[in-house]
């Protein structure tokens, strides 16, 4: 924070945690746990922060989850100021709470807060909102293969019809018990490819997490999913050649002599924590990881000449998924011999074992709530 030429730092934020009078019983809760989908399932809490041009954040709390009230006027109904995050909570097998790499989050939140221009707020804040909200619902941490999905989100809330940014916002996270993100679980996913529609051009919103982003997407799930497709994967904007990353995912590939490719971020796809974590545990462990372009005809290409083994779509949402067949408006392929293969699996039990604290966490990637 800047004031009279000085800067100084922010004094943590103090929540005023309040429970829910009337949670869901514990019956009730168990009961849905015993179909977890995605989405769905609310906990019994949020957190809030607000923020004014005046008085900067402030008014943090744990309150019980609750419908907002919101002026028609309210910038986020107009313009769409809008951005979020999604990081989730686990039971590790030690049996403390834990988060994985929420420090991330926090950094990518003001990232793209400052592209949609809207105030940063300060890492601690974040992860205090967070670690607080989830101590607090802590009991809607699913047991086994379930988590927590938890969304911190900020949107302008000013009542103005001028297009400018807002003077006043509203941070919030809420938490969901999520089981797996599609509804064949860890069958292998069929991707179509939006050769119409595109998702992000350079120097626009694409490596940020606006909501915005996701609405304009819309329109390509949907064609996916009237072409018996679970998810959309985008080529780029500029010559729509280059696979860029899928609705909500971002995507790599296997060839046969183990080279892992994946899109290069440079602006227009979404830095993906999973994405982050994969390209270092691939390396780690001794795998050849490209960051760079690969076209559709190229895709098209190996996976017909067998070059191609696998592809996988990665995200905290879904994990990593792995990519069967692929659809397009000229036909459709199959990717190796359409199941998981050796390499993804191996990946994913690596990741997840470190999420769910079964191996050491060398990396320091997994945060303990204390507290629980
Ligand atoms: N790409 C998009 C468009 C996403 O929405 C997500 C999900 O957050 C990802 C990639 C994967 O990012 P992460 O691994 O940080 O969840
Ligand atoms: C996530 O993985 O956290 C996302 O935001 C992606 C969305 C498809 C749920």
């Amino acid at each position: 924070m800047v004031k009279g030429g000085k800067t100084v730092s922010s004094p943590a934020l103090q929540f005023k945690i309040t429970p829910n009078a009337n949670p869901l019983p514990e019956a009730e809760r168990l009961k849905a746990f015993e179909h977890l989908g995605f989405g769905t399932l609310f906990s019994d809490h949020m957190a809030l922060i607000r923020w004014s041009a005046d008085r900067g954040w402030h008014s943090a709390e744990i309150t019980a989850r609750a419908p907002f009230s919101i002026d028609p006027a309210s910038a986020v109904l107009h313009y769409a100021q809008e951005i979020f995050e999604g990081l989730k909570a686990y039971h590790a097998a030690d049996g403390r709470t834990v988060l994985f790499r929420p420090e991330e989050n926090a950094r990518r939140f003001n990232a793209s807060a400052r592209r949609l221009a809207m105030p940063e707020l300060p890492e601690q804040d974040f992860l205090a909102a967070v670690e607080n909200l989830v101590r607090t619902d802590a009991k809607w941490i699913p047991d086994g293969e379930g988590s927590l999905y938890v969304r911190p989100f900020m949107f302008a809330n000013e009542a103005f019809l001028g297009v400018r940014p807002a003077k006043e916002y509203i941070f919030c996270v809420i938490c969901s018990a999520v089981g797996p993100y599609f509804k064949g679980g860890e069958k292998p996913i069929t991707i179509w490819v939006s050769e119409g529609y595109t998702r992000a051009a350079i120097g626009g919103t694409g490596a940020t997490k606006c909501g915005g982003n996701y609405a304009g997407s819309l329109v390509a799930q949907a064609e996916a999913y009237a072409n018996g497709c679970d998810q959309v994967v985008f080529l780029d904007a500029a010559e729509r050649r280059s696979v860029e990353e899928l609705g909500g995912m971002n995507v790599f590939f296997v060839m046969t002599d183990g080279t892992i490719v994946t899109p290069p971020v440079a602006g227009t796809i979404l830095p993906g924590i999973t994405r982050k974590s994969l390209i270092q545990l691939a390396r780690e462990d001794g795998m050849t990881v490209e960051e760079r372009h690969y076209t559709f005809a190229e895709w098209q290409a190996d996976a017909v000449s067998g070059k191609l083994k696998e592809a996988f779509a990665c995200g905290t949402a879904a994990v990593v998924a792995c990519i069967g067949a692929v659809k397009h408006n000229g036909g459709e392929f199959r990717i190796g011999d359409g199941q998981t293969g050796p390499v993804t699996t191996r990946l994913r039990t690596a990741l997840v074992d470190i999420q769910r604290g079964k191996t050491a966490d060398r990396h320091g990637w997994v945060r303990v709530i204390d507290g629980i």
